[in-house]
């Protein structure tokens, strides 16, 4: 168990004219981790990236990383991060190989060194195959990985990555989640802010939650699933009629009182042997013939989270 912070921000403050971007923000990120930094359009996630990467410059509180102050260190701060987006211009006339051919040459690796990395990161991208088509030709997740690449040639220590998967296809996300994954194994620390719930989970091992320029969650994905409450069983039913029998059915199973939502004909119910209680529920309720629509487990998500925390939802739930 690795205790050391690969990044730490305390009471960071950014305003732009009377908005304030960043209104206190706390941060620990331990080495060799994903942290997510999860929150809503305009919560401050990219102004806190810009100024951890030291591309802007903080009003208030402290922060390093890799243990070098963002404000007194800038210099060597920016030696021992790499950052997406950073490359966002890829030369789309050369292929992927002279892509990060040109960006190791840029940072004086030498034509040798230049074209050794070139063909590592290659390979650890899952790009061998297009390595020498011209980068006009590739589709949104093989640019979006050429792009992590490219932010890899210095192998940083800490890397940021800002919502690195806004706008693809569920299938370069996920080629994109492992890229990311295989970088961590290699002992880089990445801090991803992301808007997608589901990428949170999926990849970090804690979460921050910000929201209006604050942290108002800091915790493991299922800690902050915990917050709404554990797994839940639901079952609706054919008829109204039948809601008491299954209240019933439930009730025997549940670890707390069965809720009922009269008009969706829905009975819910948290319970803690997930599957001992779903065929309990499922078995007495078909010897007793009555009609179900549905029955499941449901694990409470980060969405929930969001909800219990601020209020309101995310945009992108809003707009579901
Ligand atoms: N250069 C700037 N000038 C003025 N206001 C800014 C500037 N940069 C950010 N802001 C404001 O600060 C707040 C935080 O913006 P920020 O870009 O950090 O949010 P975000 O969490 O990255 O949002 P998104 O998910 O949309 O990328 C927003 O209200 C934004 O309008
Ligand atoms: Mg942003």
């Amino acid at each position: 168990m690795n205790d050391a912070y690969a990044v730490r921000a305390e009471g960071l403050e950014k305003r732009y004219g009377e908005k304030r971007a960043l209104d206190g923000f706390d941060l620990a990120v331990r080495e060799g981790t994903v942290h997510g930094l999860l929150g809503p359009n305009g919560a401050g996630k990219t102004t806190a990236v810009r100024i951890l990467s030291t591309l802007v410059r903080l009003d208030g509180g402290r922060a390093t990383v890799a243990g070098l102050d963002v404000a007194r260190q800038a210099r060597q701060v920016r030696a021992r991060i790499g950052l997406t987006g950073q490359y966002a211009a890829l030369d789309e006339v050369l292929t992927g190989r002279q892509n990060l051919e040109m960006f190791g040459r840029l940072f004086h690796l030498g034509g040798r060194r230049a074209r050794a990395r070139a063909v590592e990161l290659l390979e650890r991208f899952d790009l061998t195959d297009a390595a020498d088509k011209g980068v006009g030709g590739y589709s949104g997740g093989m640019r979006r990985r050429l792009d992590l690449a490219a932010s890899m040639i210095l192998a940083p220590a800490v890397l940021f990555l800002d919502e690195p998967t806004t706008g693809l296809d569920p299938r370069s996300r996920g080629d994109v989640w492992d890229a990311v994954r295989a970088l961590v194994a290699d002992g880089t620390t990445v801090l991803l802010t992301t808007q997608y719930l589901e990428e949170a989970d999926k990849l970090a091992s804690r979460i921050t939650v910000i929201d209006q320029g604050r942290a108002i969650a800091d915790d493991t994905p299922d800690g902050l699933k915990n917050l709404v409450g554990g797994d839940r069983i639901e079952v609706v039913v054919a008829e109204r009629a039948e809601i008491p029998r299954v209240v019933k059915a439930v009730a025997r199973v549940a670890d707390g009182e069965p809720e009922t939502n009269e008009t969706e004909l829905r009975v819910h119910a948290p319970v803690t042997d997930r599957v001992a209680a779903l065929t309990d529920v499922a078995r007495t309720l078909q010897d007793e013939g009555v009609g179900v629509e549905d029955i499941g487990l449901r694990r409470p998500s980060l969405d929930d989270v969001f909800l219990r925390l601020t209020g309101h939802r995310t945009e992108k739930e809003a707009a579901a």
